[in-house]
């Protein structure tokens, strides 16, 4: 699947960052590299940006299109959270901007065994890093656990039309959609 996503105020968030030519600066998010290649248009020679993302998907794509400025960008696969480590391990002491463009590309929404959109029957996977175990299927399912929800409780209070309905107690919980096969589940419903 192509990586298609069109980013958000593109020209306003690079336009705010004032890049200096010879700056260092550093995209968190860095999806398909849209405001990454805008930002590294404005770099000279000794012009740095650290492009991190989780996803691979992501990584491949900004790679590509990215191209043009390899010599100026460094893509780095980890969570932004890491971004102390990430530079400390390239020998950045200090950046000149930061910018974060937080959420799902659309890529990730639109390709249906990522596990993000509820508009296709997938399974509910969600991890922005393919490397981690657990999807979100794995985690509705595991808080509920958590939460105590007593076994034996009405069956009827799992149905999407009970008052007292839990989305995440949904019978039908590890799908994106509710087409799915639901049997041994003990609070089985139809959909
Ligand atoms: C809205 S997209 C970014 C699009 C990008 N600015 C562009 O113009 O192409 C958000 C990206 O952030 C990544 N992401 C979300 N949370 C992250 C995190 N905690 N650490 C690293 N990347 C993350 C997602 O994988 C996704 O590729």
């Amino acid at each position: 699947m192509i990586f298609e996503h069109k980013s958000v105020l593109l020209m306003e968030t690079v336009d705010s960052l004032n890049v200096k030519p010879d700056g260092i600066y550093v995209d968190g998010t860095l999806g398909g590299g849209g405001h990454a290649y805008e930002v590294s248009r404005r770099l000279g020679e000794k012009g740095r940006l650290i492009g991190i993302d989780q996803d691979a998907d992501a990584i491949a794509a900004a790679t590509e299109r990215l191209l043009p400025f390899k010599d100026k960008v460094t893509i780095v696969r980890s969570n932004y959270k890491n971004i102390r480590e990430v530079l400390f391990n390239l020998g950045i002491e200090k950046v000149d901007g930061i910018y974060l463009d937080l959420g799902v590309s659309s890529y990730q929404l639109d390709t249906a065994d990522r596990g993000f959109s509820y508009r296709e029957d997938a399974p509910l996977d969600m991890r922005m890093d393919q490397r981690n175990d657990k999807t979100a299927a794995d985690i509705v399912n595991a808080y509920r656990e958590r939460a105590g929800d007593p076994p034996d409780r009405d069956d009827t209070a799992a149905r999407g039309d009970h008052p007292r309905c839990d989305p995440c107690k949904d019978p039908r919980r590890g799908r994106t959609s509710g087409k799915t096969d639901i049997s041994g589940d003990p609070h089985r419903t139809e959909p």
